[in-house]
This record gives C-alpha cells, sequence and structure tokens, in this order.
C-alpha cells in the first residue's frame, strides 16, 4: 500500500479530521484563547497542560512534552501502529480504505499464517494438560512447586510441559489432521535425518508459551528439569516467531506499563513470572538475546520509562550497557535498576520480596549516571594508577554524552569523588575529543562539543532556533531563503537541528512545499523532535518586519554557532600544544579567523 495514492490518502485522512473532536473522545477540552486545553491522557495530572492548536492540527502537552498530528495521537491513545491508526482514523471519518486486490499467492500465505496460530494455540493446550493433567507431568509440577509457582500462576501464563517422549506431539497432532509441512513449518515437529518421519522438538521440558502483544501464542521456550544443556529451548523463527520483535509477557503487562508509565526490562522467563506472581505486573523480558531496536520500539510507543533489571552477572551488565546502546539512539528514557543481592530479580523478589524490589525501582539510575558507575567502580581509585585508570574509562563516556548540561554537573560531582582538580578531569575529556576527531575513531560521529563542556547553550539561541522553524512553517517560502544562508549545523538545540534538516530535505525534495506537505511528513522525526516541533506550533511570535525578524534570528544563532567555534579551536589549541603537537598552531589561526567572522558579524 505505499505509493503516490496511500500518500493521497493519508493527506486526505489529514485534512478531513478535526483534531479537537477527535482528541475530545478521550479528552474534555476547553477552548482558551485560539486553543484547546485539557488534562493530558498520556501522564498523570490535574491542572490543564495538555492543548490542541485546531488550524495547525497538532496537539502538545507542556507537562510530558508529548505531541504531534492527528495519527501520533491516535497511536498513542489507543497503543496501535500506525497503520491501525490510519484504518480506525478512515472508520470515524467513514472514508472508505483504498482497496488492494490480494493474489493467489498472498491469499495461500494469509490462510497459511492462519493455521500456523492455531496450531501453536493447540499446542499451548496440550502442553498446559500434559503438566496440569497427566501422571508424567508430575515431576515438572514438582518442580515449579519448588520454584515457587503456584497453581493459579501456571493457569496465567498457561505453563505446560511437553511429554518426554520423542513424538507424542507429532503424533496426536497428524491424528488431528494437522498437515506435516504445518507441523515443520511452526518449528514443533522436526524432520528426522534419514529425511523418514518426524519427531517433537520438545521433550522433557516445562513449556513457556509466547505470546504476541494481541496475546496470539507465537512460539514457546521449554526448559530442562535438571542442569543438562541447553537449558532453554526456543522455537526457531518462524513466519510468526520474530524473536526481534518478542517481549515475552507484554501481552499481560501492557496496560500495567500504560498505567504506571514504566515497564521493568529483564532477561528471563522466571524473572516475569516471579515480579507478575509478586504483584509487579509491569514486566517484560527480552529473553536472553541482545535487546533489540524492535522490541525497543514498541516500549518506547507506550511512552514509558524503560528500567533495565538485568542479572547481576558480568554477562547480564555487559547486555545492559549495550541494550542502553540501542535504546539511546531512539530517545527514549532509560534507567538502569541493579540488583544488588542474587543473580537476577527472580532470586531476589523470592529473597526479598516485592516491596524491597519496589524500593530498587526507585533508585534506578540514568544511562549516565550507571556507566560513570560502573566505570567509578571498575578500579580502586584512592591510589595515584586507580585515578588515572579511572579517568581514563570516565574521558570517552563524559565525551560521548549528548547533554552538555548534564556533563558539566557530572564533571564537578566525579571531581569530588575521585579528589581530582575539576579543570584536569576537564582536559582529559578535552583530550579525548581532541584524539578521537584526530583518529576518527568516533563511531557515533559525535562528541560532545569541547566549547560546550565549559559552557551551556543560551535560551535565547534555543528561542531563536524556535522562532525560525516556526516562521519556516508558518510560510514554506521562507525555507529557500533560510537554506541559501543557515547551514544546520550551525544550529545548537539538537531537536531543533533535527527539525531543521527536516525542513531542507522536505524542501529539496518537493520545491513548491506547502504546511500540508510538512504536517504529513512530522511522522518522520523522531518522537522527541516531533514532540519540539508541536510545542514549536503553540508558541506566540510577534514582528513588524518578517525579513529583519528572520535575519535577526539567524544573526543571532550565527553568532552562538561562531562563538563556540572559536572556542571549540582555542581550546583544541591549547590542547594540542600542551601535547607538545605543531597543529597547535594551525588551530590558533583558525580561531583567530572566527574571531574577526565575529568581530565582522557584530558591525
Ligand atoms: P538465564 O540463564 O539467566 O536463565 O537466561 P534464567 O531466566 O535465570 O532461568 P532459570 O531461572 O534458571 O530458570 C536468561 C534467558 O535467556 C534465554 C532464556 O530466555 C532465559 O530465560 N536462554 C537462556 C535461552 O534461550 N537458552 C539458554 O540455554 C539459556
Ligand atoms: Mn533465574
Amino acid at each position: 500500500m505505499k505509493d503516490a495514492t496511500f500518500d493521497d490518502f493519508i493527506d486526505r485522512l489529514r485534512s478531513e479530521s478535526d483534531l479537537v473532536s477527535i482528541v475530545s473522545d478521550y479528552v474534555s477540552l476547553k477552548k482558551k484563547g485560539k486553543n484547546y486545553w485539557g488534562c493530558c491522557p498520556f501522564h498523570q495530572e490535574k491542572t490543564p497542560s495538555f492543548s490542541v492548536t485546531p488550524d495547525k492540527g497538532f496537539f502538545y502537552c507542556f507537562g510530558c512534552q508529548t505531541g504531534g498530528n492527528v495519527f501520533n495521537f491516535l497511536m498513542k491513545v489507543e497503543n496501535i501502529t500506525f497503520f491501525e491508526a490510519v484504518k480506525l482514523l478512515a472508520k470515524k471519518l467513514n472514508i472508505p480504505l483504498p482497496e488492494k486486490e490480494k493474489t493467489p499467492r498472498e491469499q495461500a500465505r494469509d490462510r497459511e499464517i492462519a493455521i500456523l496460530y492455531q496450531v501453536n494455540e493447540l499446542a499451548r493446550d496440550f502442553f498446559y494438560a500434559c503438566l496440569t493433567k497427566t501422571n508424567y507431568g508430575k515431576p515438572a509440577r514438582e518442580y515449579l512447586a519448588s520454584r515457587g509457582v503456584s497453581a493459579e500462576i501456571i493457569d496465567f501464563f498457561k505453563l505446560g510441559f511437553a511429554p518426554p517422549s520423542w513424538d507424542k506431539l507429532s503424533i496426536t497432532f497428524r491424528e488431528r489432521g494437522i498437515a506435516l509441512d504445518i507441523l515443520l513449518k511452526s518449528g514443533l515437529s522436526v524432520a528426522r535425518n534419514s529425511g523418514d518421519g518426524i519427531y517433537d522438538r520438545f521433550r522433557n521440558r516445562i513449556m513457556f508459551p509466547i505470546s504476541d502483544a494481541r496475546g496470539r501464542v507465537i512460539g514457546f521456550g521449554g526448559r530442562v528439569l535438571d542442569n543438562t544443556h541447553p537449558k532453554y529451548l526456543n522455537s526457531p523463527e518462524t513466519e510468526i516467531f520474530n524473536k526481534r520483535h518478542v517481549l515475552y509477557g507484554f501481552d499481560n503487562a501492557y496496560k500495567h506499563i500504560r498505567e504506571s508509565g514504566q515497564v521493568v526490562i529483564v532477561e528471563g522467563y522466571m524473572d516475569v513470572i516471579t515480579l507478575y506472581s509478586q504483584g509487579i505486573k509491569n514486566a517484560v523480558a527480552s529473553l536472553g538475546t541482545a535487546f533489540t531496536p524492535e522490541q525497543a520500539r514498541s516500549l518506547i510507543k507506550l511512552n514509558a520509562e524503560l528500567l533495565f533489571s538485568y542479572d547481576s552477572d558480568a554477562a547480564g551488565q555487559n547486555a545492559t550497557v549495550r541494550a542502553l546502546h540501542t535504546v539511546r539512539s531512539l530517545g527514549a528514557t532509560v534507567k538502569v535498576v541493579s540488583v544488588p543481592d542474587g543473580k537476577d530479580p527472580d532470586e531476589f523478589v523470592r529473597k526479598h520480596g516485592s516491596s524491597a524490589f519496589q524500593d530498587l525501582l526507585k533508585t534506578a539510575q540514568p544511562l549516565l549516571d550507571y556507566q560513570l558507575d560502573r566505570a567509578l567502580k571498575s578500579d580502586d581509585y584512592s591510589t595515584v594508577q586507580g585515578k588515572i585508570a579511572v579517568v581514563g574509562k570516565l574521558a570517552p563516556i563524559l565525551a560521548e554524552a549528548d547533554n552538555a548540561v548534564e556533563v558539566n554537573a557530572h564533571i564537578t560531582r566525579l571531581s569530588q569523588i575521585l579528589t581530582v582538580d575539576e579543570s584536569a578531569l576537564r582536559s582529559e575529556i578535552t583530550k579525548y575529543i581532541v584524539q578521537a576527531k584526530k583518529d576518527k575513531i568516533v563511531k557515533s560521529g559525535k562528541t560532545i562539543n569541547i566549547a560546550l563542556l565549559y559552557k551551556q547553550p543560551a535560551p535565547a539561541v534555543v528561542q531563536a532556533e524556535r522562532q525560525l522553524i516556526r516562521l519556516m512553517c508558518d510560510d514554506p517560502s521562507l525555507i529557500p531563503y533560510v537554506l541559501a544562508k543557515l547551514s544546520p549545523d550551525e544550529i545548537q538545540g539538537g531537536l531543533q537541528q533535527e527539525i531543521i534538516n527536516f525542513l531542507f530535505n522536505a524542501y529539496n525534495m518537493e520545491k513548491n512545499i506547502t504546511q500540508a506537505t510538512i504536517n504529513a511528513g512530522i511522522n518522520r522525526l523522531s518522537e522527541n523532535a516531533r514532540s519540539e516541533f508541536s510545542h514549536i506550533m503553540l508558541i506566540d511570535i510577534q514582528f513588524d518586519d518578517r525579513v529583519k525578524f528572520v535575519d535577526d534570528c539567524i544573526k543571532t544563532i550565527r553568532l552562538a554557532h561562531l562563538t563556540a567555534l572559536y572556542e571549540q579551536h582555542r581550546l583544541t589549541a591549547d590542547e594540542l600544544e600542551r601535547m607538545g603537537d605543531s597543529n597547535f598552531l594551525q588551530e590558533l589561526a583558525e580561531s583567530q579567523r572566527i574571531k574577526h567572522e565575529i568581530s565582522k558579524l557584530h558591525h
């Protein structure tokens, strides 16, 4: 469905929908001035900070900084995908969906997928009956009881047992008329090497059915009852089981995540189950594999804070750092919960109870704090060698953090803990940045601007950036004017830079760009940038001469940029000189050139 007619259809839906009346289905709104106000549906509040701009078709909450257009609103409030939001809006507006004829092949595939869902559900019921109703399920029942899993929990998670036989499931299912190739495609059966017949993949294992967000069974994990390997066996990838997307427990946790605004991410099946049975119902498991962007996205959509609570062993901690890198780039709020005693949340909760775990959740650390803490703990910094080693580990973490204000606060704090001079720590970071830029080893392509390490971006600059964006959106014919005068690199605010880049790209793709094309494209912005965009649509701006106003904004932005650039080169020159590198002369000359440019701009 992704073609020009589909884009037209989206345009039509947006232009025919009245955001105020759509939002009113969920939020009671009151008109104040040009805009409408109500209590935000995305976070708890008593005084309204959620607003809708009817003429622009955007909503924005000043409390939780959530914003966007009509599709974003429906996606968030209903927790649905973009396509589902399109369908829902079409239904609300009574506009028929553009039909697409399915080919016979697509129809056959649809049928097969429907059968795979059915077979998985049958298998879940089969394993469940084996566990709860048969004699050979007894050791499994005893095993689960020994781990504190009650009959109610078995029933709730529909845990099961795969009998200790080579082909009990395969034979039973064949007798029920399920085709051989479906059994193989579902991953429940495996073809014999001899090429003759099939046998059961899962034998003599406790079975954990895995469901998708809608509660349909898509696969299984099976655990041995003793210490043999592999401890867990999982369904292979199938047409309906995609490991990159799976979050165990998500179907149950979903509504608790919405309610609490938090999701606890753990590694294993048993962590989710034990937490749930102890009343902590907003946990999901990433199932031991690396946390994927797909998993991150389905959680980020819920607008929840992500609390990682992985195993406290080295493997778990390293997995935490990798997971954090995955989500950091997606703009989620991430924190880390360290489980102090016991290997994983399952053990911790069984030992200390759920309120102790709730207390742990309250001590969750932001990503940067967690990384810095790990570095601090890696050496004994009471010795000089230890201090040097720790500072060496802190520098790259601080250099690659993306918020200079935060970094500055940490520098002060860390220098007190380590009892090293604040300026020494700053110069270590500067040294790292200079070296990293020279070696071009900065994979992420960015380190914090050295100048910003010493100074925070002024509110006046951010204001100018916002005003400029607003002017270009109100009158897109200004975009080429600004494009000719300003480079996106000159924008200091990260979100503002993303938005300006987006406007420039939109213009480059379509020269006669309109407000409607801009509004249509904002889905391509990151979540935070989209919210910032909606915010910008709400600010009030007044001016007499439009072009002069634009020029003034550009001048404010350029001066701030040049000043930061000047300081960057000057500080780099200092650092190179200290390192005895003659390249410092070049840096010095460059800083002089910039200084000259700044004074020209002032006149
Ligand atoms: P763990 O080894 O931490 O197991 O693996 P666990 O969850 O604590 O399990 P129990 O408490 O011993 O029963 C964490 C997760 O990694 C996946 C599983 O999803 C498991 O829950 N895993 C682990 C596998 O897929 N295969 C394995 O062999 C081991
Ligand atoms: Mn465990």
